[in-house]
């Protein structure tokens, strides 16, 4: 059976492709199960240290879930591929490393929640994104309503979601809903230079600064989150080995060698 989603590593980053371009990426039951055996394997290997999400071909990154299968679906199926959809962004949300999705193309629906469960999103000039479930009677229902207001607000996560609004990549890196808007032919290098500056870093803090960044959204109020925050400093790097390389290599004037430990 040929893959639906590829995964390829290569020094400390991890490239996950949705490779179904002529359905314009769209996200079956199945491709969602292979995405989130991908996801799982990324979680338990302390050797990746960026995970990129991409997608083949230049129309769409991906047009969100697949609705000439869902048009076969029971209602009993379709709840299964509801919680199948929400399951596997969420732990592709939970990723102890950073996420970037590379948007070579439009996002629409699941396809824009698939990169709102990335940490950062880069994207190739003239591309749209939108949550667009309304127009099609159903909601975000894979994290885009509680997503999509944590990036850009409210009222501008309102409008989008309410009128099924397709935001030219203009004005979504204008609302911060994309970190970086590039030509199309630049797009994989700008990526592999954004991964690889993440990478660089020591692995131990990279993964406790996004989980105390992500403490924000944890409901928790902010003095617990201060005192979660300095539990990660002194308990996970603190004591690392790294910690004190980069203090010897800063003293020897030399780059640091780190080994996340
Ligand atoms: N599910 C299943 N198939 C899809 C799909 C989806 N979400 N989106 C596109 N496709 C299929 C089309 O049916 C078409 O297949 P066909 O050749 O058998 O007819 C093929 O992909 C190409 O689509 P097309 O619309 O011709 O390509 P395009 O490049 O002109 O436009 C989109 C691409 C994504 C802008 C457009 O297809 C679209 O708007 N799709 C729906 C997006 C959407 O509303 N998603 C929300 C889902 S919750």
């Amino acid at each position: 059976m040929s893959e639906l989603v590829r995964l390829e590593r290569q020094d400390g980053v991890a490239w996950i492709t949705i490779d179904r371009a002529a359905v314009r990426n769209a996200l079956s039951y199945d491709t969602l199960g292979e995405l989130g055996a991908h996801v799982a394997t990324l979680a338990a290997d302390p050797e990746t240290r960026v995970v990129c999400v991409t997608a083949e071909g230049d129309k769409a990154f991906c047009a969100g879930a697949d609705l000439k299968e869902r048009k076969t679906f029971t209602e009993e199926q379709t709840r299964a591929f509801v919680t199948r959809i929400g399951d596997t962004f969420t732990a592709l949300a939970a990723l102890p490393q950073p996420t970037v999705a590379v948007l070579n193309g439009v996002a629409f629906g699941g396809g824009l929640e698939l990169a709102l469960a990335c940490d950062l999103r880069v994207a190739a000039e003239g591309i749209s994104v939108g949550l667009t479930e309304t127009a099609l009677a159903i909601i975000p229902g894979a994290g885009g309503t509680q997503r999509l207001p944590a990036v850009v607000g409210m009222a501008r996560a309102k409008e989008l979601i309410l009128a099924a609004r397709r935001v030219p990549a203009d004005e979504a890196l204008a609302m911060g809903l994309l970190n970086r808007v590039v030509p199309a032919s630049e797009l994989r290098s700008v990526a592999q230079e954004l991964a690889a500056a993440i990478a660089a870093n020591g692995p131990l803090a990279v993964r406790a600064a996004k989980a105390a960044i992500d403490l924000t959204q944890s409901g928790d109020s902010l003095d617990d989150r201060l005192l979660a925050e300095r539990a990660l400093y002194l308990e996970r790097v603190l004591p690392s080995a790294d910690r004190l390389e980069a203090l010897a290599a800063f003293q020897e004037k030399r780059p640091p060698r780190f080994r996340g430990v």
